[in-house]
């Protein structure tokens, strides 16, 4: 029920709204002073005539096809028979900014409609304006908190702002933009766009360019964004860094130590060698302290020359003490006489040696296994020695076995035979303990073989072919 009576608003509401107002194209037109533009107002209806009041301007248009009074101004639609009202500006002005009203006479009475018609107005320069404040010779101490806020004045529509340091997205705490409306006389309203900005500084902050920059509307290729820029000065204690190393010293010459370190204001230097302390501009018997040389951005070259380099020098640590107002810092610095870095080209040395030393190694590991396992090569002639370490022929056999296992029995008993003759053939006198171990081991074999042939386990044919070439047992895992 009421969902009927809700359509049926609906339709009076819209019917309402076709026959009774006037349709505007576009609703805002945003331009630059200067452009054409092209406004309309349109009714379902024929209608007998078409005013136009254009902000800034003094007369009301009477506009129709057939007359153009008004130079820049003409009429712009299908014609008046066709319901459209419209107007042709051939140079937007600043002054025209505001509400454009049309009035179209139709039926004994007249309809209206309005356009928004903003002429954008270029803002003025950014402004930078700082809330912290630097000190009297426009430093600030590293760790404040800086505040600086940017005003993009007088703009239509309001501009954008952007912060950049040294170039790249600042990506530091901002404040909402503000906008703030600035009406001036008669219908030129225009807003000023503020944004603040804050962080802690730092060391790194020194010498960095701040910039605001305001986008706007009337921003071309040919007029880029407007910016203001302001240099952060910071002054810092001098900058920690790790120990430094000075290499390609001459033994019995001049050593020239450097460092370079940063700081802000110059700082005062004082080398300390081994409870020797050589202040800046001195000489302390072998050593001369110099003056720290600016080296621009903040960095000084801190050097101290070695009179006569000695091998016993090259083991000192030399430290160095540097110290401003803000506070002092201790730098170490280590030399040598190798032109060098240790690190840098032994590792790559290193690296390649112990990668290919790993390579070599694996290869020779990986053939001992494969010819260990497959019994080949050097591997073959090592029946001679089953014979004299057992744990040896222990570790050969089950190889040779899972190779040799259709006909194993028979080739068994042949190995031994050979071993056995070239056995007797070596002259004992070569090596008495070898014989000695040679004779225990056959009797412990015969022993063992003994053992195996009692549990009589149903190796016939295995005996009788050992036994008929009248050697000693062969030791039992040849064959088992
Ligand atoms: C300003 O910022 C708004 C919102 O981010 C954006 O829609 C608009 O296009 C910007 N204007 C300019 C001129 O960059
Ligand atoms: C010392 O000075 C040389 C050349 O002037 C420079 O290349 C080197 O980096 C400096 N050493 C240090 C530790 O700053
Ligand atoms: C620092 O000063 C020493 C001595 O004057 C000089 O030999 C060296 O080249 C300088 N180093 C740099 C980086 O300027």
């Amino acid at each position: 029920m009421s969902r009927i009576v809700f359509v049926l608003f609906a339709a009076i509401l819209t019917d309402a709204l076709t026959a009774g107002q006037v349709n505007v194209e576009p609703n805002t037109a945003l331009l630059n002073e200067g452009d054409r533009t092209e406004l309309l107002c349109r009714y379902g209806r024929t209608i007998n005539y078409c005013r136009i009041e254009i902000p800034g301007e003094q007369k009301v248009l009477n506009l129709s096809p057939e007359w153009s009074k008004t130079p820049g101004f003409t009429y712009y639609g299908a014609g008046l028979q066709a319901g459209q009202c419209g107007v042709t500006i051939e140079r937007v002005k600043a002054s025209n900014n505001g509400q454009v009203k049309c009035s179209l006479g139709v039926e004994g009475e007249e309809l209206s409609g309005t356009i928004d018609l903003v002429v954008a107005l270029r803002p003025q320069q950014p402004i930078i304006e700082l809330l912290s404040k630097p000190n009297r010779e426009g430093y600030f101490p590293e760790g404040t908190q800086f505040s600086a806020r940017c005003s993009v004045r007088d703009g239509r529509p309001p501009a954008n702002i952007s912060w950049y340091i040294d170039n790249m997205p600042a990506n530091k705490r901002t404040s909402q933009l503000e906008i703030i409306s600035t009406p001036t006389n008669d219908n030129v309203e225009l807003s000023t766009s503020v944004q603040e900005i804050q962080w802690h500084l730092s060391p790194e902050d020194s010498n960095r360019k701040l910039v605001c920059r305001s986008h706007h509307q009337t921003d071309r290729e040919t007029v880029p964004p407007q910016e203001a820029a302001y240099i952060i000065n910071v002054r810092y204690a001098p900058v920690h860094q790790p120990e430094a190393s000075v290499y390609g010293l001459y033994l019995d010459h001049t050593a020239i130590v450097n460092i370079t370190i940063r700081a802000s204001p110059l700082p005062r230097i004082e080398w300390t060698i081994e409870g020797l302390v050589v202040s800046q501009g001195r000489t302390e018997g072998r050593y001369s302290a110099y003056e720290p040389q600016y080296l621009g951005n903040d960095e000084y070259n801190v050097t101290l020359a070695i009179a006569g380099l000695t091998l016993e020098d090259t083991t000192k640590i030399y430290n160095l003490r540097a110290t401003n107002e803000l506070g002092l810092t201790d730098y170490q610095v280590r030399i040598s006489s190798s032109s060098k870095p240790p690190s840098n080209s032994l590792d790559v040395a290193a690296i390649v040696g112990i990668v290919v030393a790993v390579a070599v190694l694996v290869l020779v590991v990986l053939l001992l296994l494969f010819a260990r396992a497959t019994g080949r090569w050097c591997f073959g002639g090592a029946t001679l020695n089953t014979d004299i370490g057992p744990d040896s022929e222990a570790q050969i056999h089950p190889a040779f076995n899972d190779e040799e296992e259709l006909d194993g029995q028979d080739n068994g008993d042949e190995h031994i035979d050979t071993t056995q003759q070239s056995e007797e053939a070596t002259p004992p006198v070569t090596d008495k303990l070898e014989a000695q171990k040679k004779a225990d081991l056959k009797k412990t074999a015969a022993a063992t073989a003994a053992a195996v042939i009692a549990a009589g386990n149903g190796s016939q044919t295995h005996l009788n072919g050992a036994g008929g070439v009248e050697a000693p047992p062969k030791p039992p895992n040849t064959s088992v």
